[in-house]
């Protein structure tokens, strides 16, 4: 059975408690934090800053999204921040393998991500030197979208590539997550979930979390038999 890893994103906590909103999600593995520059997406939210504040306020590995253009700029303040997977969108890198390379090289695990419109193939070149990729399931920008079932499809392509070359990444599910796509998701071979709504949105964010965990659990035992 896969290893399964959620990793709530602090896009949908109260920023206002951050310290008390990380020491709700304990009982996560990762910490998911979305930065976003008004240009790669419409929304602007964070920065290294923010970034290095979570690293002191929690012991859980920070899982960096970068939704930024040229993000190699910023690889360094991220990895320095305490980043421990940096994550950077294809669509914004015309060198990626020396992007990968770098975030490498800065310490950090190299995570590629996907928008919905770009297929799995824009991966394949460098599946064998990353440590997870990441699909989108909504349009990056904003928590409490809704899931784009057509990115099952993907999620099983990259799942048969990683499973028939033996390699160890990780594959990443981000946006419109909760309790029923999970289990779709887990099916179709992801094992790390982010999750925005579905961990701040809940009263009991140790509930939410153990409730998405045994959701995507029971997928895993189901394949297994
Ligand atoms: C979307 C972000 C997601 C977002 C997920 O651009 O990358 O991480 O916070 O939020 P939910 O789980 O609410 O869709
Ligand atoms: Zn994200």
């Amino acid at each position: 059975m896969r290893r399964i890893r959620i990793a709530p994103s602090i896009l949908s906590a109260d920023f206002a408690v951050l310290g008390t909103e990380l020491a709700s999600i304990a009982s996560a593995d990762w910490v998911h934090v979305d930065v976003m520059d008004g240009r790669f997406v419409p929304n602007i939210t964070i920065g290294p800053l923010v970034v290095e504040a979570v690293r002191r306020s929690t012991p859980l590995p920070m899982d960096v999204h970068l939704m930024i253009v040229e993000p190699e700029r910023y690889v360094q303040d991220f990895a320095r921040a305490g980043a421990a997977t940096i994550g950077v969108h294809v669509e914004t890198c015309p060198h990626l393998h020396r992007t990968i390379t770098q975030i490498r090289e800065a310490g950090a695990r190299a995570s590629v991500v996907l928008n919905p419109s770009t297929p799995a193939s824009a991966v394949e070149p460098v599946l064998g030197d990353v440590d997870q990729v990441l699909v989108m399931t909504v349009n990056p920008g904003f928590g409490g979208q809704k899931f784009i079932a057509s990115m099952l499809g993907k999620i099983e392509t990259l799942r048969r590539w990683i499973d028939e070359r033996g390699l160890d990444v990780a594959l990443e599910v981000d946006g419109g997550i909760g309790p029923e796509t999970i289990a779709l998701t887990a099916r179709a071979g992801a094992d790390v979930f982010v999750a925005g709504n579905a961990v701040f949105g809940a009263r009991d964010r140790g509930e939410a979390i153990a409730a998405l965990r045994r959701a995507a659990n029971l997928q895993g035992a189901a394949e297994a038999r």
